[in-house]
């Protein structure tokens, strides 16, 4: 195939054609040459959207990238220093570009080559050939193919090959990603590039990264399609008792890891709404003491919010779902067990659940209760000549409960709760 214009008209959404081709005749009015790279152009060719584009700018990225934020909605930021630059659209498309500096060495006098070098040079430090291929954007050349490094001919065979035989001393990240590919896609690593990985994986070459930059790259296995997968794979290559020390690879944690996938492919959370790492850190650790708890997350270097909430979960989920079993609880119950526990802790507990009743519970208090407020303020009853303080605190949550059980429907209805509560404790009445 030379040229890819019928695959990204039948393949890509509307929206996507129309940058694409909105890309192409920016590069051409500031004289870049731009081409899509990468993992955009890879699952192009598996008939799948990326809506995170990787482009290479002859030019410059961070030049290329300012010209298209004067026709394109979005946030940009550059980093000069490097020559790249990303572009974040506001409907979440997402373009990563990188400067391919002109170089003057080859082929002089024949213009292509000169070019072809320079695209040709920058795929040449990628990681695996399948994300190699370029695909041009400019006008005229629109749609043009290039695949220096066999990238297709893997694609079409299954492979995860490296380009050369330093590729995971270079970057040793890339023994992860390796695995991510091959699990996701459902290939193999090719026998040298296997070879070369696990000669890497003993020389434990991954102590070269720094922690930061390691599990910022295994975060990436819990947006994975399926993360257990991946983890297993670890366990079998000897890296998972590296990558998450004290932790031991169970059934047990594998059972609860196919328990949340499951729970997720069919209760999909809202976007932006999950954090998917606390997620699967949450299953991983179930088990664990809280000191190794703490231990892993410094080591994987989480944020304080993150380890807060997995010490939540850990420490109320088992709890929860041992209460749910035995009883069915009401709703300002619920309330109370649910109220304090991170999202994550939520999805957990329909995912461990072992009947749909209890499942049941913890949708309704999603669905209904966790919205769910008194029309009636704190103001209101500072207006009703109240003071804060405790009985002021009681009154508010005797109120929302009242709410949440259905006993009051109405601001009025509310008001006459209020009053009654007042008076119970000497208050003067909220009514008008
Ligand atoms: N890349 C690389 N070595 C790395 C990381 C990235 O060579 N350690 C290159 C690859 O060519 C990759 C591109 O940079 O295609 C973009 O990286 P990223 O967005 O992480 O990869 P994708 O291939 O788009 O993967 P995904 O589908 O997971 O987004």
């Amino acid at each position: 195939m030379k040229n890819l214009t019928p695959l990204i008209n039948t393949s890509l959404s509307k929206e996507l054609q129309a940058l694409l081709y909105l890309l192409g005749y920016c590069s051409q009015q500031g004289s870049f040459k731009v081409y899509a790279v990468g993992g955009f152009v890879r699952d192009l060719l598996l008939g799948q959207e990326n809506r995170d584009i990787d482009l290479v700018v002859e030019g410059s990225a961070a030049e290329f990238a300012k010209s298209l934020l004067k026709v394109m909605p979005g946030t940009l930021r550059s980093y000069e220093r490097f020559g790249t630059a990303t572009l974040t659209l506001t409907n979440g498309i997402v373009f990563d570009m990188v400067t391919a500096r002109k170089e003057f060495y080859a082929a002089p006098g024949a213009l292509p080559a000169v070019e072809q070098s320079t695209l040709k040079n920058d795929l040449f430090r990628r990681d695996f050939t399948i994300n190699t291929m370029a695909c041009a954007l400019n006008p005229g050349e629109f749609g043009m193919f290039f695949d220096y490094f066999g990238g297709r001919e893997d694609l079409e065979r299954g492979l995860i090959r490296v380009l050369y035989k330093l590729s995971f001393v270079d970057d040793p990240l890339r023994i992860i990603r390796a695995i991510r590919f091959e699990q996701r896609f459902g290939f193999d690593i090719e026998a040298d590039s296997l070879s070369l990985m696990n000669k890497a994986i003993r020389n434990r070459l991954w102590e070269k990264v720094s922690n930061e930059r390691l599990y910022n790259e295994v975060r990436l296995v819990f947006r994975e399609p399926k993360p257990l997968k991946v983890l297993t794979r670890f366990n079998e290559l000897n890296l998972f008792k590296e990558i998450f020390p004290r932790l031991l690879f169970t059934p047990q944690v594998k059972e609860r890891l196919q328990q949340l996938e499951y729970a997720l492919a069919k209760f999909k959370p809202e976007a932006g709404s999950c954090n998917y790492t606390l997620l699967f850190l949450s299953a991983l650790f179930y088990d664990l003491e809280e000191r190794d708890i703490n231990f892993l997350c410094h080591l994987m270097r989480l944020k304080r919010k993150e380890r807060l909430a997995l010490l939540s979960i850990r420490a109320n989920v088992p709890s929860v779902l041992r209460q749910l079993k035995t009883e069915t609880v009401g709703p300002a119950s619920l309330y109370a067990l649910f109220k304090e526990l991170p999202e994550e802790g939520q999805l957990l507990t329909i995912a461990l659940a072992s009947e749909p009743r209890i499942r049941e519970q913890v949708m309704y208090y999603r669905e209904h209760l966790r919205g769910r407020k008194p029309f009636v303020t704190g103001k209101d009853l500072l207006e009703a000549g109240m003071k804060p303080g405790p009985v002021f605190n009681r009154i508010l949550s005797k109120l929302h409960e009242a709410v949440l059980e259905g006993k009051v429907k109405n601001k009025e209805e509310e008001l006459k709760l209020v009053s009654l509560l007042m008076k119970a404790t000497g208050e003067q009445s909220a009514e008008k």
